[in-house]
């Protein structure tokens, strides 16, 4: 994929005002949108533009102002969005200061009524609201997320007892929507070679799944001052996480595991 990144020295500045309700319009009827508009093709530099969205046509969730906006008002307006219920992990982004998903976000919870939208922080941008996600994807792939096992594969199904199966509560419903990763600090400033609060988690629900045979040489694969060590429990990627988990906890079993084994 073909990597984008802001132009050099460049500075968002103020776009379009797009739909301004009139003078007389009902008072609460109208939500202002503020929203990051950049495309690399131009070359030139990101802007944020101004929508008013019209509450009484649009859904409540922030994805339903945005698809109002491009179906509406701005075709050009770009976005991910798929599932529409917190399960694709696709239209995460900046909401009001916050990452999280845009379909599970509710406009009314915003703290204040114009809504800014961003892109996951420090991320390349593709254009628009879109991150480019490769390296987080490949961070994804380098811990080897399936089941590895060196004992012939049983004729029906792997088994797992019910107490081992809850060991993966917490673990297995990430849906990889990077809200953590793009909210951690050191994830910014070393997401080169630190993996990052989702990828770890990741690696901990194989580190902690029973079926799996390579659990030591998974963790000699995170054994490297920058794919874990680099968390430094700041929390701010449980903070994040719209699905409730909690990738710090996730981080400090793994270090445990490490420390258990020496
Ligand atoms: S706890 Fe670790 S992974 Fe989470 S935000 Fe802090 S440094 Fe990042
Ligand atoms: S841990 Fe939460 S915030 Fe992080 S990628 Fe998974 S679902 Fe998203
Ligand atoms: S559209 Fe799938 S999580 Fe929001």
């Amino acid at each position: 994929m073909v990597q984008f990144t802001l132009p050099k020295n460049s500075k968002v500045t103020k776009g379009k005002a797009w739909n301004p309700p009139s003078k007389d319009a009902e008072a609460g009827r109208w939500r202002e949108y503020r929203i990051y508009r950049f495309d690399p093709e131009t070359g030139e530099n990101p802007r944020v533009d101004t929508y008013w969205v019209d509450m009484k046509d649009c859904g409540p969730m922030v994805l339903d102002a945005l698809i109002w906006i491009k179906n509406k008002i701005d075709p050009t307006l770009t976005f991910r969005r798929s599932c529409r219920e917190g399960v694709c992990g696709s239209c995460s982004m900046n909401i009001a200061g916050t990452n999280t998903l845009a379909c599970t976000m509710h406009a009314d919870d915003a703290p204040s009524s114009v809504i800014a939208v961003y892109p996951l922080p420090h991320m390349p941008v593709v254009k628009d609201l879109v991150p480019d996600m490769t390296r987080f994807y490949a961070q994804h792939r380098s811990i080897e997320p399936w089941l590895k096992t060196d004992s012939p594969t049983p004729q029906k199904e792997w088994r797992q007892s019910h107490e081992d199966r809850e060991k993966l509560d917490g673990l297995y419903e990430c849906i990889l929507c990077a809200c953590c990763s793009t909210a951690c600090p050191s994830y910014w400033w070393n997401g080169d070679r630190y993996l990052g609060p989702a990828v770890l988690l990741q690696a901990q629900r194989w580190v902690e799944d029973s079926r799996d045979e390579r659990t030591g040489e998974r963790l000699d694969d995170l054994e490297d001052p920058f794919r874990l060590y680099r968390c430094h429990t700041i929390l701010n990627c449980t903070k994040a996480c719209p699905k409730g988990l909690n990738p710090a906890k996730a981080i400090a079993s793994l270090k445990a595991k490490m420390v258990e084994r020496t």
